[in-house]
């Protein structure tokens, strides 16, 4: 098992990475140095390891009550917060608390954010079970909920105590939202190291067959990625935009679709718009371009975004990202080349409508049949 200290202005977080770490009894001692842990989850996790880890949990009385809320994005929303908070009072519980996140992305910004406000503020852990939350959303404090009119605009950030990241959970995850989450492991890529690139190229059968120790090396590789950026910038002023590369496309598109397209899916489209966009910028080559539809064809990822979603459908999300300033000119991070990219502060917005409306799905398909 792998642990790592993260050390934020003051704040401590520890991040433990492993496979089956759960049936060690040092974890369920560590654990209890927590008290009053009241675990939140949704109810497919609640149902696939009732008999198993929650099981245990109850038994060696890490946790002291479990809220079960449901399953997906759409309740990623207030009334959850709601929920929770109200749970919480009924229970009378004071600000000794920790909450514990058991559950994909959707349940850790929520869970984080329940925390940042219960009593101004109690502790949390987060168990990722997503691969996408293991190398992302678990790590790096941002929490919150969408809005109808955009995504994640409403949030905190507010920092895990610790985060246990098990592999043994992948093998339960439905195989859609594996290869979702592959698409911030090769954003990683993309932004920081051509060499990972490769690597997850020449290893993509072995991490989709689950294989312990390449998808072990490729948690841990993405995780230090993303602490790095954390540690240099934990409010998101400057560095930490560059972790939003292909997001600004890709939350329109999940927004657009009412998330029938998952995360994952949105951004790995969001990342070829915004390199087809940098090459016509004359930043990245073609071939580069090519490189990365080649992989997100390989793993399977979506590269082009919905028929019926046009430029303008684009503009009225992105409008509202929360990287823009409140003068309404829209930010996006392209590539310069694979393990390089920037931020563009003045988008034209001429070529990028031209792009997704004309020349983008004529391009991409072109591409695909090189
Ligand atoms: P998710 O949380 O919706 O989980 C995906 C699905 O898999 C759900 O149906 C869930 O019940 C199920 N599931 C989870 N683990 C499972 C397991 N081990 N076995 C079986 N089923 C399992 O989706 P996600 O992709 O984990 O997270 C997406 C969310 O994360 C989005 O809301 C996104 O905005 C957010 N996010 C946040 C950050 C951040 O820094 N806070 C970063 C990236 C993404
Ligand atoms: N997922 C982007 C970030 O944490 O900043």
């Amino acid at each position: 098992m792998k642990i790592i200290n993260v050390k934020l202005n003051g704040k401590n977080c520890q991040i433990n990475i492993g496979y089956n770490i759960f049936s060690n009894k040092n974890m369920i001692s560590y654990l209890k140095v927590y008290n009053n842990i009241v675990l939140i989850t949704n109810v497919t996790l609640y149902n696939i390891y009732k008999k198993t880890i929650i099981f245990s949990l109850r038994q060696f009385k890490v946790i002291n009550n479990i809220i079960i809320l449901n399953d997906g994005e759409i309740y990623k929303t207030f009334n959850s917060i709601k929920i929770i908070v109200n749970n919480l009072i009924k229970l009378n519980y004071g600000r000794d608390i920790t909450l514990m996140s058991f559950g994909g992305g959707v349940i850790s910004d929520i869970t984080g954010f329940a925390a940042s406000i219960y009593k101004r503020g109690v502790k949390y852990i987060n168990i990722p079970t997503t691969l996408l939350s293991q190398v992302d959303a678990s790590i790096g404090g941002k929490t919150g909920v969408n809005n109808s009119l955009s995504k994640n605009v409403i949030g905190t950030f507010y920092h895990p105590k610790c985060v246990i990241i098990d592999t043994m959970f992948l093998k339960t995850l439905p195989r859609r939202e594996f290869i979702s989450g592959l698409s911030e492991v090769v954003k990683y890529a993309i932004l920081f190291d051509k060499t990972f690139f490769y690597w997850i190229k020449s290893n993509l059968d072995s991490i989709l067959f689950l294989d312990n120790k390449v998808l072990y090396d490729c948690i841990c590789r993405s995780c230090k990625f993303k602490i790095d950026i954390i540690c240099q910038d934990e409010k998101e002023k400057n560095i930490r935009m560059l972790l939003n590369l292909g997001h600004t496309f890709g939350h329109a598109i999940e927004s657009f679709t009412k998330y029938t397209l998952l995360h994952g899916e949105a951004v790995s489209i969001g990342i070829v718009i915004s390199s087809i966009f940098s090459n016509y910028l004359c930043k990245i080559s073609l071939e580069q371009v090519q490189e990365i539809i080649d992989l997100f064809n390989l793993i399977g990822l979506p590269v082009t975004g919905p028929k019926n979603m046009k430029s303008k459908d684009y503009f009225r999300y992105m409008i509202r990202d929360k990287k823009n300033f409140s003068n309404k000119k829209i930010r996006i991070i392209v590539p310069n080349k694979i393990g390089k990219c920037v931020l563009l502060d003045n988008v034209d917005i001429n070529l990028l409508t031209k792009i997704i409306d004309n020349n983008f799905l004529n391009d991409v398909l072109k591409y695909k049949k090189i």
